[in-house]
């Protein structure tokens, strides 16, 4: 797996999922399932969306005491999903544990990619609500190296930190970057963007886009627009 587009699918319902999806009647996209779908829809969500033809990046951030998250990952990962995530928040233990409950008895299991400090927290939040004085891309890195000493797969980051990650966890420790928006398009919410073809020069192994690709007039071609970008 590795340099593909994973499409936001922020929808709030699956009637509008799968009308969004039916107009891909070429190339199946990797589909990121969030929580206001998964809350909205359940499980069945998941497995409908599988059975269409498309990987899933279930995005449910997970966060609990280490028996707990082992428990609930051994449940995500029979639903087949491709990649998970939690926060590497919850400590190198709740991360190791996850790893354990992701893992089928075969060997196999689903990617599982770690949260380090959400984009929405800023240095003057992490050190007034959370009490951590470290300046913010020190914490995002050390965040980083626990989760690859854990055994996990990679990180969410800006793609203005996929270079960096590389650099302190190996090429190999995969970057998932959302944040992109094309050079012409709009940057809505989103403060620190990146091209498609930029985040590929920097090195992200994953980009995930939504509304660029969800609210465009025609979202196959934003789409096909995108892996030309990133993969080709
Ligand atoms: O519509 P847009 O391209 O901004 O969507 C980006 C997606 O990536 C959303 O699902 C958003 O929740 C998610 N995301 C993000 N920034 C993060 C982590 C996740 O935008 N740091």
């Amino acid at each position: 797996m590795g340099k593909d587009v994973i499409v936001a699918c922020d929808f709030a319902s699956a009637e509008q999922v799968f009308a969004f999806l039916d107009k891909f009647t070429g190339r199946k996209p990797f589909v990121k399932i969030g929580m206001e779908l998964f809350y909205a829809e359940g499980p069945s969500i998941v497995r409908e969306i599988k059975k269409r033809g498309h990987k899933i990046f279930l995005d449910l951030k997970l966060h609990d005491i280490p028996n707990t998250v082992k428990k609930s990952m051994s449940v995500l990962s029979g639903l087949d999903v491709d990649i998970t995530n939690l926060h590497a928040g919850g400590t190198v233990r709740m991360m190791e544990a996850a790893v354990e409950g992701l893992t089928r008895p075969d060997g196999t299991r689903p990617l599982l990619i770690a949260v380090t400090q959400l984009t929405s927290t800023d240095q003057e939040s992490m050190e007034n609500d959370l009490l951590i004085r470290e300046p913010i891309d020190k914490v995002v890195m050390h965040y980083a190296a626990n989760a690859k000493k854990a055994g996990l797969d990679g990180v969410v980051c800006s793609p203005l930190e996929a270079g960096k990650v590389h650099d302190t966890c190996g090429n190999d420790f995969l970057t998932i970057t959302p944040g992109v928006r094309f050079a012409d398009g709009e940057i809505g919410d989103q403060k620190r963007v990146m091209t498609p073809a930029e985040a590929k020069k920097i090195g992200s192994d994953y980009i995930v886009v939504g509304r660029p690709i969800t609210a465009a007039e025609d979202p196959v071609a934003a789409y096909e627009r995108c892996v030309q970008e990133f993969c080709d």
